[in-house]
């Protein structure tokens, strides 16, 4: 899949335009670092890898073990939905090729779902 959608060049156009998206949200901005330059390399590291690519992120950074390395931050479905809104924009910029951004999606879906850590506050 990695190939597929264009490789190195595509995920990084993919990542960059994601985290535009990031800073902007105002539900998610605040958690991330004002530099964000770490953050967007270890992210391209990681879909390069989650796409079938070279396993970057693991080599530099070890188990990914992503659920463990968010716990320090609050993220409940709000924070979830709006990291895949921001997801959903990239797509649309950078016009990811339809037939595979469904299955990306639906998988980077899953894992922000499992990202969860904060209980549903009952209103
Ligand atoms: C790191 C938030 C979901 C992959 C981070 C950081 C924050 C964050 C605040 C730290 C940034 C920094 O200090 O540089 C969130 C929120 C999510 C979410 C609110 C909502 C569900 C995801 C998903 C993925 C992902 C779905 C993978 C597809 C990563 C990676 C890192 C990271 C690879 C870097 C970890 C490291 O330090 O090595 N995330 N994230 N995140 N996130 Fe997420």
């Amino acid at each position: 899949m990695f190939e597929a959608i264009g490789g190195e060049k595509t995920v990084n156009r993919l990542v960059e335009a994601f985290y535009h998206h990031v800073k902007l949200h105002p539900v998610i901005s605040s958690l991330f670092p004002d530099d964000m330059s770490e953050t967007v390399r270890k992210q391209k590291q990681f879909l390069t890898q989650l796409l079938g690519g070279p396993q970057l992120y693991s080599m530099e950074h070890g188990h990914p073990m992503l659920r463990a390395r968010h716990l320090h931050f609050k993220i409940g479905a709000e924070e979830a939905d709006a990291w895949l809104t921001c997801m959903d924009h990239a797509m649309n910029d950078i016009g990811l090729d339809p037939e595979y951004r469904k299955i990306i999606f639906e998988r980077l879906s899953k894992t922000a779902h499992h990202m969860i850590n904060q209980p549903a506050i009952n209103h």
